[in-house]
């Protein structure tokens, strides 16, 4: 969700009041998803290197997810939002772990959409503390133990991978996850991405050919035979 600051400094405006229009972004995108029938929504809203920040931001950050806890959660439980947060915990105050707690057993048995919200978060702090939980097990470290030992592991790997604001890079966002997701790179500002910037990103994601390694002609060739009617498909 990046190009909050310079929604801001566009506007003469402090960096914070960015961030506040993020939330409102954010909270157009849960529904937007909802009303597609989107199952998964994985959103990066504060990387481990953030903490680098000039203080005042961090804290103005820290005061938005409070407020966003107490305001935002409640409503998101209502539209059958299932919360989880996905990053570092125990460095972060007892009142935020408290409230990531909370927001996730009160959202446990939703089903609408799962909204994982990346937050004290990077793609190798996520891919090391996998591999430790797996050594620590005496497992041997297969992909698929580290796979199973990932902090995302509750949802399969994104398709779509949309990063806003002109930037094109992944900024440490699913180091591992991403090995096969389509990558679209958005010009526009998080606080501005709405509908219609959603919507192609999902289109140009549908022009893709996904081969996952195989030939364009194998590709072809197991969606022909998927078409065909069972019967045909037993002869
Ligand atoms: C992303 O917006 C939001 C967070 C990292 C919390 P930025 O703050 O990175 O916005 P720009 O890149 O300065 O515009
Ligand atoms: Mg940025």
């Amino acid at each position: 969700m990046d190009g909050n600051g310079r929604w801001a400094k566009k506007r003469l405006l402090p960096r914070l009041a960015g961030h506040k229009k993020g939330v409102d972004a954010l909270r157009r995108c849960v529904h937007l998803c909802i009303e597609r029938s989107i199952p998964v929504l994985t959103v990066f809203a504060f990387s481990s290197e953030n903490w680098n920040r000039p203080q005042e931001e961090v804290s103005g950050l820290f005061e938005l997810l409070a407020l966003a806890l107490s305001r935002e959660v409640p409503e998101m439980a209502r539209q059958g939002v299932r919360l989880h947060f996905v990053g570092e915990r125990s460095s972060l105050s007892e009142r935020v772990q408290t409230g990531f707690a909370q927001a996730e057993q009160n959202t446990a048995a939703n089903q609408r959409l799962q909204l994982n919200i990346c937050f004290n978060y990077g793609g190798r702090w996520d891919m090391a503390q996998a591999a430790a939980k797996v050594a620590a097990s005496g497992q041997p470290l297969t992909e698929a133990n580290i796979s199973a030992a990932l902090a995302l592991a509750h949802v399969p790997d994104p398709d779509l991978l949309i990063r806003t604001g002109a930037e094109l890079r992944l900024s440490n966002f699913l180091l591992w996850q991403a090995a096969y997701s389509e990558l679209v790179f958005s010009p526009t500002l998080w606080p501005d991405f709405d509908a219609a910037d959603l919507d192609s990103a999902i289109t140009a994601f549908a022009q893709r050919e996904r081969r996952f390694g195989q030939t364009s002609a194998q590709v072809c060739a197991q969606a022909s035979a998927s078409a065909l009617p069972q019967v045909a498909q037993k002869r």
